[in-house]
Order: structure tokens, then C-alpha cells, then sequence
């Protein structure tokens, strides 16, 4: 069994701007979300490491700063204002960006968030609403670069999911069913362009970010507080343990970006472990791992039918 890789909460070594230096020069990079949090540092990470940046937000205005702050960096950067869950708004909004920058190499979904209700609190409508907001978006800007990514044979797509994908959690249904999907749709994609001999050129991950502070720390609701004071008190206790700054997160997409991950292709990475142990465990080392799975009593396999299952009864 091999030691656990090492936790951080900030830019370390292996992910540091001078370490990625200029890998990811020239190519040109979208990025949703991009006006705060966690996604205006992947921006920035990104500008860093060389990339044109697109930035897609609700409103372009409040992505001035992120625009300012790569540009800065010596790098082309455009911000739009588009709203990711409308197809027609994304499809209209890659368009420009395809002829204002190039064709799109990095494609960065980032808008997600939690609906912080229970089920029996919220409507059919709210859950959907938060399903398509962690799913919908991702899925939407996957098929505005996937074809041509396919075509150039170039590309990589990191898609910020989260831990609440992996596991159960009280008022995030449609939260962690949308990342769950988000992790899921990662492994499937990567294994239809591994069927078409493309997984090398086009590498796909899900992220978790790290207990990053950020918007995710907003209060509660008033009625879901007071239906739910002691959960509610337990999750902020727990937001107090978030430590980790966007740069962390931010930095693992240009490492990943720049194809030094390819180990972690199609599989699920937590930004907040040590990516350079991670990746020198190799594909042995992490086969089986990094993935969302069922496992049964007595190890039996979950192989897709009976034929080839032990213990049948014939
Ligand atoms: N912060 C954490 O600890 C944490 C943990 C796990 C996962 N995540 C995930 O990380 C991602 C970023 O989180 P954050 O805390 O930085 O979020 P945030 O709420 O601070 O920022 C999200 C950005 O997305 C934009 N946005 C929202 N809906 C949009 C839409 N429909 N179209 C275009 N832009 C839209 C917002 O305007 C905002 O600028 C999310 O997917 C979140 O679920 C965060």
C-alpha cells in the first residue's frame, strides 16, 4: 500500500508559476465563472502560465478585474457576458471567442454552487434549477468545443465537480447529484475518446478545488436554519476548517492544462493532495483509484451481468 500523498491549502512546489513557467503559451483558454472566487484564479493561473484567456460570466463588467489582472500578465484577454446555462448564449459566445482568440484548447466549467435546501424545503423547480447549474452548464460548453478539439486533435477539459460528488450530503441533493454526474460524464467521455484513439490529445479531469473560502460559505437560508439548527451549526463548524486559497486550485488547472497530469486523464483529482506524488504513482499505482465506485460484499464484481459473476446459482 502506498503512503498517502501529502495535503496542502496553498500553492506548493510542484504547481508553482516558476515550476509551469510558460507551458501553455499561446494556447487559447475559456474559463465560466470567471468574475470571483475560485474561477478568476483559475483565470489568472492560466495567463500565467502564457494562455489567451476567454472570461464568460453573467455580466462582462464583473469580470473587469480578472481581464485587468491577466492582461497584466502580458496575455490577450476578453471577457463576455454570458449566462452558461442558456444554449443559445453559449453557442453565440464560443462563436466570438473562436474569432476574437483561436479555437478553444482549454476549456475550464466552473460555475456550479449549492442550493443549501432538503428536499420536503424546496420545489421540483429549485432542484432542477441546482442540478442544471452544476451539470447543465458543464455539459452545454463541452459540446461548443468538443468537435473541434476532436478535429485538431488538441485539448483539455477540466470541469471543477467536488468532494460532494463522492459522498453523501444533507441538503444537496441536487449539489451533489449534478457533481456526482459531472465525475461520471469525466470517466465516460474519456473512455469514448480512448475508443476513437484521441484520449492522449484530449484529456479530461473533475476537480475538487480544496475547502476553498468563497461564496460556498454563505449562511444558510432562515427556514432551513431553524427547521435544521443543529446540522446547520455542524456545517459551520465545519466551514471554519476551509482553508484552502483559490490559487491552489487554480495553479493544479495550469499544471493539468500544460498535459503533466495525463496519469489523472478521465479520473477524479482533489486539488488539495499532492498532485506531483499522485502523478509518480503512474497508472499502476493508480488504477482503480481517483474514480467513482460500488463495491459489494465478498468482492464480488460489479461486471455488468451474471454470465461472468461467481457464486451463480445455476
Ligand atoms: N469553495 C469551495 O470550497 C468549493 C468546494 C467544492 C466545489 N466548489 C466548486 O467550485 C466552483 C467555484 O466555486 P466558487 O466558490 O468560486 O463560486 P462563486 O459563487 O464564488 O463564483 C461563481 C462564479 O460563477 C458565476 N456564475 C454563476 N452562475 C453563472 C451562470 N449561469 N453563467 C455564467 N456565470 C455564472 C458567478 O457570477 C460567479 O462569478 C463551483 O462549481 C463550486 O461548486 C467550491
Amino acid at each position: 500500500m502506498s503512503r498517502p500523498p501529502q495535503l496542502h491549502t496553498s500553492v506548493y512546489p510542484a504547481i508553482a508559476p516558476e515550476t509551469i513557467g510558460q507551458a501553455n503559451k499561446d494556447k487559447v483558454a475559456v474559463v465560466t465563472g470567471a468574475a470571483r472566487g475560485i474561477g478568476q484564479a483559475i483565470a489568472v493561473a492560466l495567463a500565467k502560465s502564457g494562455a489567451k484567456v476567454a472570461l464568460l460570466d453573467l455580466d462582462e463588467a464583473r469580470q473587469a478585474d480578472t481581464r485587468q489582472t491577466c492582461e497584466a500578465l502580458g496575455v490577450e484577454a476578453r471577457a463576455y457576458a454570458c449566462n452558461v446555462l442558456d444554449e443559445e448564449a453559449c453557442v453565440s459566445t464560443f462563436a466570438r471567442v473562436e474569432q476574437d482568440l483561436g479555437p478553444v484548447d482549454i476549456l475550464v466549467n466552473n460555475v456550479g454552487g449549492g442550493t443549501r435546501r432538503p428536499m420536503a424545503m424546496e420545489t421540483f423547480r429549485q432542484f432542477w434549477e441546482g442540478l442544471e447549474w452544476n451539470l447543465k452548464a458543464a455539459v452545454l460548453c463541452i459540446y461548443q468545443v468538443l468537435p473541434g478539439m476532436r478535429k485538431r486533435r488538441r485539448g483539455c477539459i477540466i470541469n471543477i465537480a467536488s468532494r460532494a460528488g463522492t459522498l453523501p450530503m444533507p441538503f444537496s441533493g441536487s449539489y451533489c447529484t449534478g457533481k456526482g454526474a459531472l465525475i461520471r460524464l469525466v470517466s465516460c467521455l474519456h473512455k469514448e475518446l480512448q475508443l476513437d484513439g484521441l484520449s492522449d490529445d484530449i484529456h479530461v479531469y473533475a476537480l475538487h478545488p480544496g475547502a476553498t473560502l468563497s461564496q460556498e460559505g454563505l449562511p444558510f437560508h432562515a427556514d432551513v436554519e431553524e427547521a435544521y439548527p443543529q446540522e446547520v451549526e455542524k456545517w459551520a463548524k465545519f466551514h471554519k476548517t476551509f482553508k484552502c486559497l483559490p490559487a491552489q486550485c487554480a495553479q493544479t488547472c495550469a499544471f493539468l492544462a500544460a498535459g503533466r497530469g495525463k496519469v489523472l486523464n478521465g479520473k477524479y483529482f482533489d486539488c488539495e493532495q499532492d498532485i506531483a506524488t499522485v502523478v509518480g504513482a503512474g497508472e499502476e499505482g493508480l488504477e482503480g483509484l481517483y474514480e467513482l465506485k460500488v463495491e459489494f460484499l465478498g468482492g464480488l464484481p460489479n461486471d455488468g451481468g451474471t454470465a461472468s459473476a461467481v457464486n451463480i446459482e445455476t
